[in-house]
């Protein structure tokens, strides 16, 4: 594992977009005593509103523009852009890299590369609704517990090894925005707090499930693992 200049773990934060997920990871991050350090944070999208927000932030960012990434017949070469990305993260000696929106699929090479050291946040309670819209999926599925999940990245999309989960109740009358907006706040609880575990080296995978040392958090949620509340 690359060591930083301060001696914790050196962190990349993976965009695509708004990035509310990132903010609660440089703010968590940017609270003395977290173990890790938030060292860059990289977008596949050059008009990211996340950029400017980490920026703001003194975050070193990087644009990693997938649509300059093709192959001779002008498709999409995800294989070189993803080599691009590997080059960057190496480049920044990332030890762990927070995928926080970011909407681009990952080749099985990098995921497995990164396996391990890479994880994702989903909004939704895997195994279900894995994929895109998933409150509006939640809705018409009628499902009374939503949620959402943070996990280790493996080669398949929304599979990898569960670290923690948050579930919302789904309230009469929710719209899609509404109960988004719910799972939201939950996402950027459970995200610093997944990230703070695997930082400290507390997370161990055991075949497909993530075994968890006794950690605290001031959860509204439920939130499993259960948290002493500190
Ligand atoms: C979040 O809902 C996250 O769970 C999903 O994409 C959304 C990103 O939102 N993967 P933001 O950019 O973090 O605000």
């Amino acid at each position: 594992m690359a060591s930083s200049r301060t001696g914790a773990p050196r962190i990349a934060v993976l965009i695509s977009g708004r990035g509310s997920n990132m903010m609660s990871l440089i703010e968590a991050a940017a609270v003395p005593g977290f173990p890790g350090e938030i060292a860059c944070v990289i977008s596949n999208r050059p008009d990211a509103h996340g950029l400017n927000r980490a920026q703001a932030c003194n975050i070193p960012v990087r644009a990693i523009d997938h649509m300059l990434f093709r192959d001779e017949a002008g498709k999409p070469d995800r294989a070189a852009f993803d080599a691009a990305l590997d080059a960057a993260l190496e480049a920044e000696e990332i030890d762990f890299v927070c995928l926080a929106g970011f909407m681009r699929l990952l080749t099985p090479g990098f995921t497995r590369k990164w396996q391990g050291r890479m994880i994702n946040i989903h909004p939704a309670l895997l195994p279900s609704f894995k994929g895109l819209h998933t409150h509006e999926r939640a809705l018409a599925e009628g499902v009374k517990i939503h949620g959402c999940t943070v996990h280790f990245v493996t080669p398949e999309m929304d599979v990898g090894p569960i670290i923690m989960q948050a579930a919302v109740p789904v309230l009469e009358g929710d719209t899609p925005e509404a109960l988004g907006a719910r799972v939201l706040r939950q996402e950027h609880v459970i995200y610093p707090a997944a990230l703070r575990l695997v930082c400290e080296g507390r997370t161990r995978i055991d075949g497909s499930v993530v075994r968890v040392d006794e950690f605290e958090l001031d959860a509204h949620a439920l939130v499993v693992p259960p948290a002493a509340v500190g």
